[in-house]
């Protein structure tokens, strides 16, 4: 908000351009990049003098006695004027870069009375308007009633329960309302818009209505920005459906390459008008076929677009004001409908609390209460529009709907915005033409070439996207923050920029260093971190040099080995209890307090600190369902490193100083209440998680003499286990059926090597790559075939292995083997499920592999996550691992790589992960008994 102005009198009577600057600016935030175009696209001068007696008089005052300018949007400045009797109005400006002039508000205003007037919809009153900017105001402007009550998004985080479930109600009502009228933005018939026909409503309305409607407001055309922006507004284009053709005949004449060094230049598809047109060109031959559809699904209805909770005004559970009607036009239902953000919920559904809830601290407490709420008012949101508005309820439903809707949407900008999404979502409609209900050959073809070069751009496309969802909270896509964030932001991109010079050598760093600049002194020019991650994350994956970017990527997404796993579980064989260990009984107490034993750390002090510091840390006593396990020996884990070198890009939730360290093995030395499963003595290996985000805690982590370790997160470890006896291991055939294949890349890794095992466990066929030094060793792991990961025949060699199987997946570790993947998924014909689970590859395979199984939901889960005691990880520790390891079944894989002993070679450890392994397991270990006997070796 800002400063109400004493109009009164000089200040209603002038217009001083320095006095009312703060009016005519953009004020509610900065831009760290590319500012100066900002603003510029936000600056208005108009007469505040003038507008003020326009306000006055439209609502029958002498005069305006105050004017303040209240939060504004990206394309409007709201102004609250008081007048000299007390009345209140609300001015609304549009900025330059709000849409087509006269258009944008012409329509806005006729489309708030439609849905006032018509519809019934509370829709605050328009007192005066003026779309030609040619009058003394200077501007076009609208003056209306301000809306009654309390802006919901003031309101909504404090609301109960029930008054959620009546706000929801009413949009749904609202929505219901809003389901009426044919294509085109609205206008008063008054206006005589050129082209524009008479509003028609389509709906069994009262005749007398259609009559008033059609009489009162046309359909003309879209005021939609799309239409207008740059020189088409000044072509010669039809502004009805026809985006495709609109944006070739604008690419062909106006489109223009940018030079081999521009700083912007993305990628050469980018760059190419051809390959513009070419897709633009494939789409208009899909695009009848997308919308071969339920008619009713097509049917053209008005849609409030942006129904959040800044425009919606409450007064209790009554909504009592929408506004932000501009640009809101009518359209196809299938395109237009989206659940209001109000409502919409891309989370995981959480319907109930877990059996663990009470045990839970505040803050776990509070954001499961939150994804409860969340979920159960998207679950009766659905349920009211089923039930209220059914054709809107199947249209949500409606099969392959993001295949049909997205391409329509994609295609509206791809020159300015982006051509991998839209090529993506063509190539979806090929992939998905029989799913859409085609019997005919699919119209458009991409080649393989044209495949495989789409997914190398959609690699850094994605890595991208994903840097920047990481970062949203302190600056957008655009470069927006807010104004009190705006120095921190400055000094976030000049810490990016000292670790990329840090990591970068040769002309790479020379023009990393050129284009980054601005981040030290601020500049007009827009980052070249997006070109750097782009550009890295294809130097990494040739090279497997400077890690670093591809790595926060990696360990941001961070997917566990836990897919296998669910696979086993399908269909293990029952285990013979013969097998089991007994339960260990717990202990009756503690041990006496005054004889804590003393605890060491290497701790991470803070951010980005290097090396690590070991020093002196508190021994915790265990909770509920918690053991003090005392380590032997402790892994690293890249997550580690990464965490280390890059700060709170990744993981930035943890606290500092923090214990790193997910992997430990020892002896249980204390034990707290309810423990079943371990008692004192107890050699155990388990997952140590004080890098989860619901833990957050030191006394969690690995890289101690004494972890905090779940029940649900340990395992018993079995006496005889030794590297002699796991290389001995037999592997049985399987039992009865023909086994089904998954493919699991990078079976030398550590995390390849237990996947490998897990999936044998459960059945199947395991096709795998390698180096070829490694490949005896992943065989003896249990893969029936393993493949060099740098051959050029390795596609054609899986297929070739893979041929006559069924196909129920894969697993992709290892740089470039999404793509590895993706090309077999696609060509086998067997394949049951078309899922690519990853090990923290890229993101983009994360995205492709979501993309291949579009609209169903694919899983992804990574220990830094998965702390639900009835979850994955916890039944592989629970169930899995005791019998599987005592019975040989599982060994531990792969082969340690024992660093040292002690605390101060764990950062040596770290170092050595980082530089790279093959087929090994970086391990310290903390006492003289656990590296000489091997025995707690993993
Ligand atoms: N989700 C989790 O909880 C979690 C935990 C740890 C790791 N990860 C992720 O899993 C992946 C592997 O981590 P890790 O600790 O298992 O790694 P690692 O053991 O340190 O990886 C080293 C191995 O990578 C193999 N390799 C290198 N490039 C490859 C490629 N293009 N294709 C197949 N194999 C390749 C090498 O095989 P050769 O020596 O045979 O050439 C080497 O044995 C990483 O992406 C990591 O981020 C996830």
């Amino acid at each position: 908000m800002g400063n109400p102005r004493d109009l009164s009198p000089r200040g209603s009577q002038s217009t001083s351009h320095r006095e009312y600057e703060d009016f005519f600016r953009y004020t509610s935030g900065r831009w760290i990049w590319d500012e100066e175009q900002q603003l510029q696209d936000r600056y208005k001068v108009f007469n505040v003098a003038e507008l003020q007696t326009a306000a006055a008089k439209s609502v029958g005052s002498a005069r305006c006695v105050s004017m303040i300018k209240l939060a504004e949007g990206g394309y409007n400045k709201v102004f609250r004027l008081i007048m000299d009797d007390g009345k209140t109005v609300i001015a609304r400006i549009p900025n330059p870069n709000a849409g087509p002039p006269f258009y944008t508000t012409a329509s806005e205003v006729a489309t708030m009375e439609l849905a006032r007037s018509v519809l019934h919809i509370p829709v605050p009153q328009v007192y005066e308007w003026n779309a030609c900017a040619d009058n003394a105001v200077g501007s076009e402007y609208i003056i209306m009633e301000e809306a009654v009550g309390t802006q919901l998004g003031d309101a909504w985080d404090e609301m109960t329960p029930v008054s959620k479930l009546a706000v929801m109600r009413e949009i749904v009502s609202i929505e219901k309302k809003l389901l009426s009228l044919t294509y085109g933005n609205i206008y008063f018939q008054s206006d005589t818009v050129k082209g524009a026909v008479p509003a028609e409503v389509l709906n069994d309305v009262p005749l007398d209505l259609k009559s008033y409607v059609s009489k009162r407001f046309t359909i003309g055309p879209s005021a939609d920005r799309g239409f207008w922006a740059k020189e088409r507004s000044s072509m010669a284009i039809d502004r009805g459906p026809s985006v495709g053709r609109r944006e070739i005949s604008w690419i062909k004449r106006y489109a223009a390459p940018r030079v081999a060094d521009d700083l912007l230049l993305v990628s050469a598809a980018q760059n190419s008008p051809e390959a513009h047109i070419q897709l633009l060109e494939k789409f208009l031959k899909v695009a009848p076929f997308l919308i071969n559809i339920d008619k009713q699904f097509l049917c053209s209805t008005l849609w409030h677009t942006d129904l959040h909770s800044p425009n919606i005004f409450v007064d209790g559970n009554r909504i009592t004001a929408i506004i932000d009607w501009q640009g809101i036009s009518a359209g196809p239902l299938f395109l237009q409908a989206h659940p209001s953000p109000l409502v919409d919920y891309q989370g995981r559904m959480l319907l109930k609390r877990p059996d663990n809830f009470d045990s839970l601290d505040d803050e776990q407490k509070a954001a499961i209460k939150k994804q409860i709420s969340r979920s159960t008012l998207l679950q009766l949101y659905l349920m009211e529009t089923q039930e209220q508005n059914p054709t809107l309820a199947r249209v949500f439903d409606l099969d392959h709907g993001k295949t049909r809707r997205l391409p329509v949407e994609l295609a509206s900008n791809t020159w300015d915005a982006d051509i991998v999404p839209f090529r993506e979502a063509l190539l979806n409609v090929e992939r998905y033409w029989q799913e859409l209900g085609h019997d005919m050959d699919c119209p458009i073809h991409f080649t393989d070439d044209e495949v495989k070069q789409h997914l190398q751009d959609a690699e850094g496309w994605n890595e991208v996207q994903d840097f920047f969802d990481s970062i949203e909270d302190l600056v957008k896509r655009d470069g927006w923050t807010h104004n009190e964030t705006f120095a921190a932001a400055l000094e976030f991109f000049a810490t990016l920029r000292k670790v990329g010079l840090k990591e970068m050598t040769g002309k790479e760093r020379e023009r990393f260093e050129k284009e980054t600049r601005w981040a030290e002194k601020k500049s007009v020019h827009r980052s070249g971190f997006e070109r750097m991650l782009l550009r890295k994350s294809r130097t990494v994956r040739r090279a497997h040099q400077k890690k670093w970017t591809k790595k926060v990527i990696e360990f941001a997404i961070d997917v566990a080995q836990t897919d296998a796993y669910l696979a086993w579980k399908q269909y293990r064989p029952e285990p013979d209890p013969g097998h089991r260990e007994p339960p260990a009984a717990a202990p009756s107490s503690h041990p006496a307090m005054s004889a804590l034993p003393q605890n060491q750390a290497a701790w991470l002090p803070a951010k980005q600190e290097k090396p690590l510091k070991v020093g002196p840390a508190p021994y915790t006593v265990p909770g509920t369902g918690e053991v003090v396990v005392k380590n032997a020996a402790v892994a690293v884990n890249p997550i580690d490193w990464a965490k280390q070198q890059i700060g709170d890009v990744l993981l930035g939730y943890i606290k500092y100083p923090c214990i790193l360290g997910g992997d430990v093995a020892g002896t249980v030395v204390d034990v707290g209440p309810g423990v079943q499963r371990f008692g004192l003595g107890d050699r155990v290996v388990a997952a140590a998680v004080g890098i989860a985000e619901a833990s957050n805690r030191p006394a969690e982590g690995g890289f101690q003499l004494y972890t905090v370790v779940r029940e649900y997160m340990a395992a018993p470890l079995p006496p005889h286990i030794s590297e002699e006896q796991a290389l001995r291991r037999a592997h049985d055939p399987v039992h009865g059926r023909r086994p089904r294949a998954v493919i699991i890349t990078g079976g030398s890794t550590s995390v390849g090597a237990n996947a490998v095992q897990l999936a044998v466990a459960a059945g199947y066929e395991v096709v795998s790559t390698a180096s070829p030094k490694n490949h005896a060793y992943v065989r003896s792991l249990g893969a029936s075939h393993v493949f060099d990961y740098r051959s050029n025949t390795l596609v054609r060699d899986m297929l070739a292995a893979l041929k006559d199987r069924s196909l129920a997946g894969a697993y992709a570790i290892g740089d470039g083997a999404v793509e590895v993947c993706t090309w077999v998924l696609r060509r086998h014909p067997f394949t049951t499920n078309k899922f690519i689970a990853m090990a923290g590859g890229s993101p983009m395979g994360h995205k492709l592999a979501s993309g291949l199984q579009q609209d169903r939901s694919s899983l992804l889960i990574s220990i830094a996550r998965s702390l639900d005691p009835a979850g994955v990880v916890a039944n592989i520790f629970l169930d899995f691992l005791p019998t599987a390891l005592a019975s040989n079944q599982f060994i531990p894989a792969p082969t340690p790589l024992v660093v040292g002993n002690g605390l101060d070679m764990i950062q040596e450890a770290m170092d050595v992960q980082m530089k790279g392994v093959s087929a090994q397991k970086v391990v310290v270990t903390l006492s003289e008994g656990a590296s000489a006997s091997g025995a707690d070796r993993r």
